[in-house]
């Protein structure tokens, strides 16, 4: 006779499985990153916008650090398990302004990791400075503490 019970459980597990999957990769929460910056990214609307803040690590300018505010949205947020997403930094310390883009992944050991590529837009005085005005460059990020 088959038994009821487990053969439930099964199709109970294989239901919920997926969606458990796609719980993670919300970039909802605190994150750091390589070089040990932090950042804070509040809850994502429904068209999957969000702001935050960003506390860098280092500086390209000889500045005090402050924490600054930072603005992105991220794609198919009820779709996609590992989603991309991009994100702007103001710094409030300088004339800068960095946009990051990246997507997020769930590592072997079911943690998520964002990775990232940056383009760091600093001010120069003219436009014959202008070749030298933009740095590039990867970071990857993990979670700092799990979401509530
Ligand atoms: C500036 O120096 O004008 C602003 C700070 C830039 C910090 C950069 S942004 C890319 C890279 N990743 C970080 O976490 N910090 C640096």
């Amino acid at each position: 006779m088959v038994q009821v019970t487990p053969l439930l459980l099964v199709l109970s597990l294989a239901l919920v499985a997926p969606s458990l999957s796609t719980r993670k990769c919300v970039l909802t929460g605190r994150w750091i990153n390589d070089l040990g910056s932090n950042m804070t990214i509040s809850n994502l609307n429904e068209k999957g916008e969000f702001s935050g803040s960003y506390h860098t690590a280092v500086t390209a300018t000889t500045n005090k650090i402050q924490v600054s505010p930072l603005q992105g949205s991220q794609h198919n947020i009820n779709e996609n398990s590992q989603p991309t997403f991009g994100f702007t930094v103001n710094w409030s310390f300088s004339e800068s302004i960095t946009v990051f883009t990246g997507q997020c992944f769930v590592d072997e050991n079911g943690r998520e990791i964002l990775k990232t590529m940056w383009l760091l837009r600093s001010s120069v005085d003219n436009s014959r400075d202008d070749w030298k005005a933009t740095r590039v460059g990867i970071n990857i990020f993990r979670r700092l503490s799990s979401r509530k």
